[in-house]
């Protein structure tokens, strides 16, 4: 039995058939939608580099079944940049050099975009840190990651 559901992904709208319901929304992405910016780590919801905004709110796509997306509104890594120009988190995370290999990085900057449009950045390290916390760096580079937050919610 195939499922059709429309969906909006960085201002594009998609019809997809989905014929097995049991696909995930980070599945969706990355290999029907040619979408790879959005990492697949743990695939169990442990790690964080799916983060995709669902409607404004950020969700880990690995744990999301796509049948339940239709109508929804989602942003990407892929849709933050307009043209040559940086999305205000991506360039805060190169001014602060809040990555080493770089896998977590757009797991980590949807995060930070949807945290800050919830309004909740503020100005505390360790809050941030907290907020954060869903999002794994095996790399270690927090420090980095928690300025650049910092500052892009500023
Ligand atoms: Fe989704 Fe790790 S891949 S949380």
């Amino acid at each position: 039995m195939s499922l059709s559901i429309s969906l909006a992904i960085n201002g594009r709208q998609h019809d997809v058939a989905l014929n097995d319901p049991r696909v995930t929304l980070l599945d969706l992405l990355r290999e029907r939608l040619d979408l790879p910016g959005t990492k697949k780590g743990c695939d169990r919801g442990q790690c964080g580099a799916c983060t995709v905004l669902v409607d404004g709110r950020r969700i880990n796509s690995c744990l999301a079944l796509a049948a339940s997306m239709d109508g929804a509104e989602i942003t990407t890594i892929e849709g933050l940049a307009e043209g040559d120009e940086l999305h205000p988190v991506q360039a805060a995370f190169i001014e602060h050099d809040a990555f080493q290999c770089g896998y977590c990085t757009p797991g980590q900057i949807m995060s930070a975009v949807g945290l800050i449009k919830e309004g909740m950045a503020g100005d505390d390290p360790e809050r941030v840190r907290e907020l954060m916390s869903g999002n794994i760096c095996r790399c270690g580079a927090y420090q980095g990651i928690t300025e650049a937050v910092l500052e892009a919610g500023r």
